[in-house]
């Protein structure tokens, strides 16, 4: 038997690999260093490689990209780099992730879901993308949005921050227990000292230390919230009898505007 530290418990933590690939690894160097993503890796919950895609790169060059057939602007990465670069680091149990635009939208259930897997490769294309028959050999394509960026980086970090913060042990297991009492809503709103700031005060039941009181009085301002700026997140999303009773309060307090939401452009 191995000897139990106080951080496994008896449990061997089964740390998350992550391989990420890219033309620019410096990129990767202060978000991942830093914060929540260093903690997680220094305490061991995962493993985090950044690879330069240079390196299987053709030739005496080391090209990785070409032009486009058909002609355009714009290079497109060459299909035998990346195949390389994944025949060297693909195992049985790696889900290989594509960033682009035209991918799934990226949300919390998948972030979770990718939290749980045991080897994820992040494949960041820049240029005009990757060439189309590399699509086939990757799990998921993801997308940060719709908006076009100039390569797959950013929405890599965006990717393994989500996905590290939600590993056991990553945070305080009480921020994860909150959110998820309101999971698929808006964040209730939050105050710390001063108790007045601006002539704005902190609402009295967050200082009358009545738990039960906050508790439901946060998952009514998350309803609210989130019925007033994102209606479509309540559709897809089953209700509790508690939520209905407070959401249909919300409902009949919204006739008299409310201070808090000055500032929020409305559609008139
Ligand atoms: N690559 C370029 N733009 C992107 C986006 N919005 N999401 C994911 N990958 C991208």
């Amino acid at each position: 038997m191995g000897e139990e530290t106080p951080a496994d418990a008896g449990t061997p933590i089964v740390p998350l690999e992550i391989e990420i690939l890219t033309l620019f690894p410096g990129m990767f160097t202060g978000p991942l260093s830093e914060s929540i993503p260093g903690r997680v890796q220094s305490r061991g919950l995962a493993a985090i490689r950044v690879h330069d895609l240079r390196q299987w790169g053709l030739g005496r060059h080391k090209t990785v990209d070409d032009y486009t057939y058909g002609g355009g602007a714009g290079m497109v990465l060459r299909p035998e780099v990346v195949a390389g670069a994944l025949a060297a680091l693909r195992r049985s149990d790696s889900t290989v992730i594509l960033p682009d635009p035209g991918g799934e939208v990226f949300g919390q259930a998948r972030a979770h879901d990718l939290s749980g897997r045991r080897h994820l490769i992040i494949l960041c294309p820049r240029y005009e993308g990757v060439d189309e028959r590399i699509r086939s050999t990757v799990d998921l394509e993801l997308s940060i949005g719709d908006y076009v960026l100039s390569g797959g980086e950013i929405p890599a970090m965006v990717f393994v921050d989500a996905i590290l913060r939600l590993l056991p042990g990553a945070i305080d297991a009480a921020s994860t227990t909150e959110e998820s009492f309101t999971a698929g809503l808006l964040e209730y709103p939050q105050y710390t000292r001063p108790p007045e700031f601006n002539g704005m005060t902190v609402p009295a039941v967050l200082t009358s230390g009545h738990h039960e009181a906050v508790r439901k009085w946060r998952l009514k301002e998350a309803l609210r919230r989130t019925a007033a700026r994102r209606p479509e997140l309540l559709a897809g999303r089953p209700m509790s009898k508690e939520e209905a009773r407070l959401l249909a309060e919300v409902g009949s307090e919204e006739a008299a505007p409310r201070e808090d939401e000055v500032g929020v452009e409305v559609d008139q």
